[in-house]
């Protein structure tokens, strides 16, 4: 096979992407109690530590900058700024302040998630994400966050996988609060679009009010590459098609038309959603196949690919092709920028995660060739971290966590990863050194 180079749009940015709760050590939300259900985290782990980045941030931003990460997406976490309903810890607003100046003077481009999977415990007391006030509860801890941070130069990030959220918590029972009920996940569906709009117009009134300019806003969305298990019945397209209107789309093109959309919604107008959307942050890992014949809500899914590699613990197939439809039907669909916040594998073989992140790049340099606008992407993750139901059973990072000692050790895919940032772009020879012979 003959490579040749792939380099990207000037002004690219290239980073990795983290979460508090997956990182810091020292929350205390509705994952905490989550986790001490026997049974809910596989390897039986909790974050109560976690990588203790709360205390270590400095050095792990040390260790993006040696890696030439130019822009770092992390979470707030809610629970730590606003420890009971309209209370708000000023020392953790500090310390998120800290952060982002710790980031800035490093020469890293803070992207800063607002929500991130995890609530407040008090949250809960009043019906979490059903209840119908939700939004505008969330988007009280939003205005107070932005007020703190406004005057630094941010990317804000509103809700992390909304789809995510609403269907592992709501549907499948995976994720607190551990509903099996398809009602109440559109329900929940609908309030984080509806809190979203709310978080991108108080970000902005709080922006006019200093006299700042508008900042960078987008959600970031979770999106599968759904296949038909037997691409010659008509019923698996059909099936196909449906889980990628309803999971992929209908909740980006609500907040993108400002619409809360069917199922969703009824498809009325939301007008806080209206120019909630600079770009769509597109988190990828995998595809799905999906057939007729089997009960997708009971979780019955057809059997794998034997050929293709897969992510350790959560079982995801290796599929870069399916990056490519992902980001092409988004852009064909919205033409809206496209930020990669997510994109990344479990694995301890280290020349998996290698191929892995150059084949999927790969993809994205042929979705942008084709005239995509694609303005960065982002490893996920820094460094290893508690991976929600997968305890510390998948490790994601750049970086190596010894979980004993919490020394970090940079893999040889920082190394890789740190190259494709100083070229901008993966050079023929790099990929010659990891997906040609000499790489296998
Ligand atoms: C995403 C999520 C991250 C991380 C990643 C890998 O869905 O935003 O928190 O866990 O998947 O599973």
């Amino acid at each position: 096979m003959t490579f040749h180079d792939l380099i990207f749009p000037d002004g690219f940015l290239w980073g990795s992407a983290a979460s508090a709760h997956q990182t810091e050590g020292g929350t205390y939300n509705d994952w905490t109690e989550w986790e001490k259900i026997p049974g809910r985290i596989k390897d039986g782990s909790n974050a109560s530590i976690a990588c203790d980045h709360y205390n270590r941030y400095e050095e792990d931003f040390d260790l993006a900058k040696k890696l030439g990460h130019q822009v770092h997406r992390f979470s707030i976490e809610w629970s730590r700024i606003e420890p009971s309903q309209g209370k708000w810890n000023a020392t953790e607003i500090a310390h998120y302040e800290h952060v982002v100046q710790a980031l800035v003077s490093r020469g890293i481009r803070p992207m800063v998630t607002l929500h991130h999977f995890t609530n407040p415990l008090w949250f809960w007391d009043n019906g979490g994400w059903l209840n119908a006030d939700s939004p505008h509860i969330f988007a009280g801890y939003v205005r107070k966050i932005v007020e703190a941070l406004a005057e630094y130069n941010i990317i804000w990030n509103t809700i992390n996988e909304p789809l995510v959220l609403a269907t592992l918590g709501y549907l499948f029972g995976e994720f607190p609060p551990g509903y099996r009920d398809f009602d109440k996940a559109l329900t929940v569906a609908r309030h984080l679009l509806m809190a979203h709009g709310l978080a991108a117009s108080q970000i902005c009134r709080t922006y006019e009010e200093r006299g700042l300019d508008r900042p960078e806003i987008a959600p970031v969305i979770s999106a599968t590459y759904f296949m038909p298990a037997d691409p010659s019945n008509p019923e698996d397209i059909e099936l196909a098609q449906y889980l990628d209107e309803v999971y992929n789309h209908a909740w980006i093109r609500g907040a993108i038309t400002a619409t809360l959309p069917e199922p969703i919604g009824n498809g009325s107008k939301y007008v806080p959603l209206q120019r909630s959307v600079d770009f769509i942050g597109l988190n990828y890992y995998s595809r799905m196949l999906v057939s007729s014949e089997l009960d997708f809500l009971a979780g019955e899914m057809p059997p794998k690919d034997p050929n293709l590699e897969r992510c350790e613990g959560l079982d995801w197939e290796v599929y870069p092709e399916g990056y490519y439809h992902i980001i092409k039907s988004m852009w064909e669909r919205y033409h809206t920028p496209i930020f990669l916040t997510e994109n990344g594998i479990g694995t301890l073989d280290d020349m998996l995660r290698c191929r892995y992140i150059l084949t999927h790049l790969q993809q994205v340099h042929r979705a942008i060739s084709e005239g995509v606008d694609i303005r960065g992407y982002l490893v996920w993750s820094l460094t290893d971290n508690f991976e929600w139901t997968y305890g510390f059973g998948s490790h994601f990072g750049l970086v190596a966590i010894d979980h004993q000692t919490l020394q970090r050790t940079p893999r040889e895919s920082a190394l890789m990863f740190h190259e494709i940032v100083t070229n901008n772009g993966l050079t023929a020879e790099l990929q010659e050194r990891f997906l040609g012979r000499r790489g296998r």
